[in-house]
């Protein structure tokens, strides 16, 4: 009934989102349905929604409401479903938001999307499945032919920051078998994959809450893994379960990079610092949030480290890989912040150096602790502090950025330029992304020498270097 429908999956939020999206796309066509990227001859609409702040729930509600009207446009027969986190929070809720929405899934319950459309079709009225079980653990499909693939390696979160919404709609945290993480990324890899993303909202927690990873640890098969340190690396076995995943899937031939988001300082151990230097695969970056420069502000958002324990976690990597590059995220104007606090953040970012930022502006989440603070930031000085931020921290990147004019970078070939067709784009191992004119016989997923002529704050311009024979 469903063959030859087309479904479009519209997605806003983090790279869990894009991840879950590309899972239930996978599932979707598996079961009969058609994907189309174009929303205007769709019969089915998705939008995966995100709720971490206000504004992502106000876009989303938006868009749903626009596809909803769009029956009255004569494409009567449209079907449209809000998925994600938003439904997670806001449950039956969404219905009185967004009426004439026809069934709507949490994060745990996407995979289920296909038998809910049937029903839909089968006119068996409003759905509604918010329930916190997975109903997809087992199913990881991929994608073939994708140079940089996400890996989800960790589910939900157990930190509770005072203004975040992700532990009530994400659930306790979670781990995935690590052989079935190292199986997907050989499944991948093996479609076509150079690079993998491992995902998780504080993912150096991976393989700490659960028994399941642990039980799989003591498993002879897996503990007996022949080691796969490159030369010159120290012999010892990573003890820790996230650098030793990492240890696993440096070792897996074909692939070329691993990277991972996000981190906390709590988990930047001396054996990350050595996975970092010795791990020729694992590329020199960190997203590690700081949020305020403030200790008081740290210590009303409930983040569990100091300025001094996050001087002290970025000083550790960077004694054993001095060229990691460090990204992270600012909540500028949280409850209380005074201008004294936030010229403290802006003191610690010049401080660390940070070669990307995400600022956000504070939004206060129904049901946080944070939310029972008074919002005492006017928004025109949360806007200006923002602005005030991202002008600096522009200014950081571009001064950092010009320090590789001349230099040649690796950059990993992923697609053309969105701006002009004949040249290229790929990113550096330090996560910049990088603009070429595309050589001969280059191909997606290749590793490239680029000789960077131009550095802006967010992009890189230069010319692929083209390597001599070595004459026997
Ligand atoms: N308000 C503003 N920013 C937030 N973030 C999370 N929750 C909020 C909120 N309530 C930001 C944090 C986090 C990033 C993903 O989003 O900086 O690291
Ligand atoms: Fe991602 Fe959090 Fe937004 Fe959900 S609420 S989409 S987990 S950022």
């Amino acid at each position: 009934m469903q063959e030859g429908l087309r479904v479009h999956i519209r997605t806003y939020g983090c790279q869990m989102n894009e991840r879950d999206s590309e899972k239930a796309a996978a599932l979707l066509q598996r079961a009969g349905f058609t994907i189309t990227h174009r929303e205007n001859n769709a019969d089915i609409i998705l939008v995966n929604t995100c709720s971490v702040r206000e504004k992502a729930e106000e876009k989303a509600v938006g868009k749903l409401r626009l596809l909803v009207d769009e029956r009255k446009k004569g494409r009567k027969k449209l079907i449209v479903g809000a998925v994600g986190c938003m439904v997670q929070r806001m449950k039956d809720d969404i219905f009185r938001k967004i009426p004439g929405l026809d069934f709507a899934l949490g994060t745990a319950r996407l995979s289920t999307a296909g038998d809910v459309i049937k029903k839909v079709l089968a006119g068996r009225g409003k759905i509604i499945d918010v329930a916190p079980e997975r109903s997809d653990c087992e199913l990881n499909p991929h994608i073939d032919g994708r140079v940089s693939a996400y890996i989800n390696v960790l589910y939900g979160c157990n930190r509770h920051c005072s203004y975040c919404v992700v532990p009530e709609v994400r659930g306790n945290e979670w781990s995935r078998g690590a052989r079935e993480i190292i199986a997907e990324a050989g499944e991948l890899v093996r479609g076509g994959t150079r690079e993998i993303i491992l995902l998780g909202q504080s993912v150096l927690t991976y393989g700490r809450s659960n028994a399941v990873w642990q039980a799989e640890q003591k498993s002879p098969s897996f503990a007996r893994r022949p080691c796969s340190l490159p030369r010159g690396a120290s012999q010892n076995w990573f003890s820790e379960p996230f650098p030793r995943l990492l240890e696993a899937l440096n070792s897996i031939d074909g692939l070329k990079r691993v990277r991972f988001m996000s981190s906390h300082p709590s988990g930047c151990t001396d054996e990350l610092a050595r996975a970092f230097a010795e791990l020729p695969k694992v590329c020199p970056h960190i997203h590690l949030p700081l949020q305020s420069g403030s200790d008081r502000i740290l210590k009303l958002m409930n983040r569990g480290y100091t300025t001094d324990e996050y001087r002290a976690a970025v000083a550790r990597i960077r004694r054993r890989a001095p060229q990691i590059a460090v990204t992270t995220d600012i909540i500028v104007g949280f409850p209380s912040e005074t201008p004294d606090d936030f010229d403290m953040t802006r003191a610690l970012m010049e401080e660390i150096g940070f070669s990307n930022a995400f600022m956000f502006k504070y939004s206060p989440r129904p049901g946080t602790r944070a939310a029972g603070m008074d919002d005492d930031v006017p928004e025109p000085e949360k806007m200006r502090r923002n602005q005030v931020i991202l002008e600096e921290q522009n200014r950081l990147a571009r001064e950092m950025n010009q320090l590789l004019l001349g230099r040649e970078c690796e950059v990993l070939v992923t697609g053309r330029s969105k701006r002009n067709p004949d040249r290229w784009t790929g990113r550096t191992d330090t996560n910049i992304i990088t603009v070429f004119e595309k050589p001969d016989g280059c191909r997606l997923g290749d590793l490239l020498k680029i000789k960077i002529d131009r550095a802006e704050e967010q992009t890189l311009y230069g010319e692929p270097v083209y390597e001599q024979t070595a004459l026997q």
